[in-house]
């Protein structure tokens, strides 16, 4: 018996030095320890030896039993140590790397024109205003002198939403949206998102505009002049080269069409201008006695003037940008320019 126990000593020794977790451990001191384990099988046994020597190995018993908890215990405590280690190492910060550095984005080309745009007219006592993406017909056609069955409709190729609601066209209707707000002096610009059935390099179905209109007593077109001719030089550079050219809008008379010198060649002629040596940059006018009709101003009383201009259309020329819908790709190489 005494064989037998220093037998089972060793086998367990040997069985906690091998297990490799807790839980493999904990599992060997069940088979050795445990209420059906190895040793109570001998201890049990001992009801069978002669009384003299039971108490011999009773004590032996004992001993053996005092050592293997020792043991595990041991085992136990080393194994946490090994998996503490472990997972130590495995979670190491080195504190000294450098940090990974957070990329700063920057403005849409689109939005910081607008914003460069609007900061010029502000400086020139324009106030800002904004006004819906889906108009009705009436703001966006109608009250601009634009009524049904005009052909100037047909200058506009209009996403309808219904009969009478459509995507606005231009950042016009801002203005009669204004001026049914607010009596004159007026003076606002009205950046903002418009839509036309239109998509090739130079036009695309979304794009922005940013209209502006000043309304008082006494205002003139040389006021008009004045105003965009200072913006353009704000915008484009002092003694950029500015020429009004007559045209026609239904909300604007007389209208005039904008040009400025050739941004690209500088006025000798390039592609950019199809060799004039201009560029057409805005629409404008007199706002129409009808307008004004059509909002509550007496057209005896106030004059004004109006103008409206593409955003992509100033951002390209400014940055010398060929292809419209490289505004809309968002790729990063192209905007990390700006
Ligand atoms: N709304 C016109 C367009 O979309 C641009 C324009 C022309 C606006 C003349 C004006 C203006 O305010 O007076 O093409």
């Amino acid at each position: 018996m005494k064989d037998q126990l220093t037998a089972l000593e060793a086998a367990a020794a040997r069985a906690a030095a091998e297990a490799n977790g807790e839980l493999d451990l904990q599992q060997v001191r069940v088979r050795f320890l445990g209420k059906k384990g190895e040793l109570t099988a001998i201890m049990k046994m001992m009801g069978a030896l002669p009384a003299e020597q039971r108490p011999i190995v009773g004590a032996l018993a004992n001993e053996v039993k005092d050592r293997l908890e020792g043991l595990f215990n041991d085992r136990l405590e080393s194994l946490r140590a090994a998996e503490l280690q472990r997972r130590l190492a495995a979670e190491r910060v080195d504190v000294t790397l450098p940090g990974r550095r957070l990329r700063q984005g920057s403005k849409h080309p689109v939005t910081q024109v607008t914003e460069e745009i609007v900061t010029i007219f502000a400086s020139l006592g324009f106030g800002v205003a904004e006004g819906p993406e889906v108009e009705h017909d009436f703001y966006n056609f109608e009250a601009l002198n634009i009524p049904r069955d005009h052909p100037a409709r047909d200058m506009q190729d209009t996403f309808y939403v219904s009969e009478d609601v459509v995507l606005r066209t231009h950042t016009s209707p801002v203005q009669v949206r204004t001026m049914l707000k607010q009596a004159p002096p007026v003076r606002v610009v009205a950046p903002g998102t418009v839509y036309r059935r239109d998509s090739d390099i130079t036009h695309s179905p979304m794009f922005h505009q940013i209209e502006g209109f000043l309304v008082d007593r006494h205002v003139t077109f040389g006021d008009l002049k004045g105003i965009l001719t200072t913006f353009i030089n704000e915008y484009f550079g002092a003694g950029t080269g500015v020429r009004f050219r007559p045209s026609f809008f239904p909300f604007t008379e007389p209208s005039a069409e904008v040009d400025i010198q050739c941004v690209i060649c500088g006025g000798d002629g390039c592609r950019v201008c199809k060799n004039s040596g201009w560029l057409e940059i805005l629409g404008s006018g007199m706002i129409d006695p009808e307008v004004f009709r059509a909002v509550g101003y007496d057209p005896e009383v106030y004059t004004g003037f109006a103008f409206g201009m593409g955003i992509e259309r100033i951002a390209m020329l400014k940055y010398g940008v060929n292809d419209l819908r490289l505004f809309y790709e968002n790729d990063l190489r192209f905007l990390r320019q700006f």
